[in-house]
């Protein structure tokens, strides 16, 4: 196995300037050959500030044996279609969030993986974080006892100049839906990675102050199949934006984090001496890319891991397509004014 392992970015937009960041973060583990973008002009910029080849087409990527990974960087919309192309070439792929926006792209990814034999991982950077992995593990080594409460709130704020800034912004057919299927899906892939199984939802959607064809507003009571009971709150229309919130609440313990710091840690005789309680360092409750690139260089290494051991990512398609099904039976329970049931 050659040592370092060599990227491609595809699609040269807001978010493919952390990936290249963070790939550049780890010169001994991974390196950065090229971009490539519908938009030649836009590759060819962003090739030159990173010192790196622009691919005039995505074919031409795809069939250079110089990559061995793919970053998928493209409008939610459009992965289902690059992903198969890069699995059809034997590229591993690292794909944004969400995955897809349909079941079917959900489906025919699983099986172009399949078919293929590669790895993909889908972006979910703050499960790498300190804050969520102390979580997760207390909720395991059950320090909270019997959960009984799990709750992610997403008071956000994106401006109608947001929304107007790409033409697939706030769309069903592209951005796959609105508050809660682009910044939202962050939060609910962390309730159900730290809480469990999700059994039911029940939804109320709406469109109150963007004009956008999706919603920028949604509520939902969600059942675990733990027993536990919770609830999903996601917005991008209020001022001026607070930090997301998640809290793990059980009958003997409670635990909350802002964005992926724990503000509270309220769990008698805690195993853990070294909690340090801090409010949320950065935020995107009101700035889109008040992101750090450490989350995405993690989510890197771990596939660069899984590569060279030909094991799995932590999240592979199967993880991957979790967030992305809650979220599509969230959309079906507002729209049919019914509960509905993650496996009907
Ligand atoms: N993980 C995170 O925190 C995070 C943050 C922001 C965005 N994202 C995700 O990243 C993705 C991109 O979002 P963005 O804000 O960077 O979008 P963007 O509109 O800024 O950039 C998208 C780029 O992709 C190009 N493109 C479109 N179709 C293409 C194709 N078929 N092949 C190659 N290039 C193509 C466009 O020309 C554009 O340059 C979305 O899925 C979004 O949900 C994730």
């Amino acid at each position: 196995m050659k040592k370092r392992i060599k990227f491609g970015i595809i699609g040269c937009g807001v978010i493919a300037d952390f990936h290249a960041n963070a790939i550049m973060e780890i010169p001994n583990e991974a390196e950065l050959v090229g971009v490539t973008d519908v938009i030649y002009d836009a590759a060819e910029k962003f090739s030159k500030r990173h010192g790196i080849k622009a691919f005039a087409t995505l074919d031409e990527m795809l069939s250079s044996k110089d990559i061995d990974v793919v970053n998928i960087c493209t409008p939610s919309g459009y992965h289902a279609e690059v992903v198969i192309k890069a699995a059809r070439a034997k590229k591993h792929i690292i794909v944004e969030k969400p995955m897809a926006i349909t079941k079917e792209q959900l489906d025919s990814i699983e099986q172009a993986c399949e078919e293929n034999g590669i790895i993909l991982s889908s972006i979910s950077q703050n499960r790498f974080s300190r804050g969520v992995r102390m979580t997760k593990k207390a909720v395991e080594d059950g320090m909270l006892g019997r959960i009984v409460c799990a709750d992610i709130y997403m008071k956000y704020n994106r401006t109608q100049e947001y929304y107007d800034s790409g033409s697939w912004r706030g769309t069903k057919r592209i951005d796959g839906g609105g508050a809660l299927m682009n910044q939202g899906i962050h939060g609910v892939d962390l309730l159900q990675y730290i809480a469990g199984p999700i059994k039911s939802v029940y939804a109320v959607s709406k469109t109150l102050v963007r004009k956008i064809e999706v919603e920028d507003t949604l509520s939902a009571v969600v059942d675990f199949e733990s027993g536990a009971t919770g609830v999903i709150q996601a917005t991008t229309s209020v001022f001026p934006g607070y930090p997301r919130r998640l809290e793990i609440n059980g009958d003997k313990g409670s635990i909350a984090l802002e964005e992926t710091s724990i503000v509270r840690w309220d769990i008698d005789n805690s195993k853990y001496e070294d909690i340090v309680l801090q409010p949320a360092m950065s935020s995107s409750a009101s700035t889109p890319t008040a992101i750090s690139t450490d989350g995405h260089t993690r989510q890197i290494l771990d596939v660069i891991r899984a590569i060279k051991t030909k094991t799995k990512p932590l999240i592979d398609v199967n993880e991957g397509r979790k967030s992305v099904d809650i979220i599509l039976a969230i959309y079906k329970s507002a729209e049919e004014k019914r509960t509905i049931f993650l496996v009907e």
